[in-house]
């Protein structure tokens, strides 16, 4: 039996062979291997990519998070309004500043932060609010800049898992204050390692962002201001600059790809992923519920199908960050979430024949 991966990493790479040989092999002769002209050129590129003024590129995504929240001027005694069902490196970038993250629950129907709990959230000490574009679908984004705005509180777009999706048009990255990306391998646009970017269309944040990812320098070794190391590397921008012509034909393609997934799938009363109006989605994940998932994931895997789980706990349930006291029932919607989520395998290299393949076992796992 063929088996169909959850992801497949070498045979993208084997349609831009040519081209990533190329640039690699002139960079590594070239001398300069970090934050030189590769990764200026890979800043201006992407920035344009999400019709943004800025993109500044960092190591990766979860240091483009705490370098956007370090520019708004965030750290202790601040708390930041983030959902609790997301990676959990949402969450630790707002840790690593020293403000306080406070979860609240999630829209299930979307797997984005609810408005509504942003709301009830907001104390005089909070500052941000990070919408986690999860599974490449927009957060709620209309309704969280307006409390944004009435409440004078910076949006920090998590925008990792969503290169290229846009509502009513315009591109994530470009929404609220400021963004972070990834570029984790798996991603949408992924280098060979890890890498982000921090983009915004405000030139005082940006120049912030500049300093802040390495160690305050404006001039070599003079240190401005208190800042970390968070570079990009010129090999990662090289590929990321041949990656970033194809995104926009990857992300046809998973769209192509999900709705073929929607057409299949409709039989059956599963909830499918989100498409809200107005919202251009980008299918990081092709995610499904089910009230017995881990025995739905099994039925899979011995049909030769590989799946993946983002994400089996939400952070609030973490044994790591157990000292956030917020027990099993106190975010209900996200425990669900993390209890019946099920990634189908979703990338532009997978066929019509492996998707058909995919759906059919679903609507085959007996005992419904
Ligand atoms: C929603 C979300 N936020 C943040 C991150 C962190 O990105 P990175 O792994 O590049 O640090 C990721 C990726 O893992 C993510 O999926």
């Amino acid at each position: 039996m063929d088996i169909i991966p959850a992801f497949e990493l070498r045979k993208q790479y084997e349609t831009i062979r040519h081209e990533v040989e190329s640039v690699t092999a002139r960079i590594m002769a070239g001398g300069s291997y970090i934050l030189g002209g590769e990764v200026s050129a890979f800043e201006a590129e992407f920035a344009e990519y999400c019709s943004a003024s800025h993109a500044l590129g960092v190591a990766s995504g979860t240091d483009a998070l705490q370098l956007s929240l370090m520019a708004c001027g965030i750290g202790a005694g601040d708390e930041v309004i983030a959902p609790s069902h997301t990676a959990v490196a949402t969450f630790a970038a707002i840790e690593m500043t020293g403000a306080r993250p406070v979860l609240v629950d999630i829209d299930l129907a979307r797997y984005t932060i609810d408005p509504a709990h942003i709301a009830k959230a907001i104390t005089p000490r909070t500052r941000a609010i990070i919408p986690v574009h999860l599974y490449g679908c927009p957060a709620d984004m209309d309704v969280i800049l307006e409390i944004a705005r009435e409440k004078e509180l910076f949006v920090v777009e998590d925008a990792a898992q969503a290169h290229g999706a846009a509502i009513h048009g315009r591109r994530v990255g470009s929404l609220g204050d400021i963004a972070a990306f990834s570029f984790y391998p798996t991603k949408n646009l992924g280098a060979f390692g890890d890498g982000g970017a921090v983009v915004t269309n405000n030139s005082e944040l940006a120049e912030k962002v500049r300093l802040l990812r390495q160690h305050g320098w404006k001039e070599r070794y003079i240190s401005q201001v208190k800042g970390i190391n968070s570079r990009l590397d010129e090999l990662q921008a090289g590929i990321l600059r041949v990656k970033l012509r194809h995104l926009e034909e990857w992300n046809q393609r998973r769209r192509q790809i999900a709705s073929l997934y929607f057409d299949l799938l409709s039989k059956s009363d599963l909830p499918l992923p989100p498409r809200p109006s107005d919202v251009e989605p980008v299918f990081h994940q092709f995610v499904i519920r089910h009230p017995r998932r881990d025995a739905l994931r099994e039925y899979l895997k011995s049909q030769g199908i590989q799946t993946l789980v983002h994400y089996p706990l939400p952070v609030h349930l973490q044994p790591g960050y157990a000292n956030l006291g917020l027990g099993r029932g106190s975010l209900p919607r996200s425990e669900r979430a993390a209890d019946e989520v099920l990634s189908l395998p979703l990338y532009p290299e997978l066929t019509e024949e492996q998707v058909r393949r995919v759906a059919q076992a679903v609507l085959t796992f007996p005992n419904r």
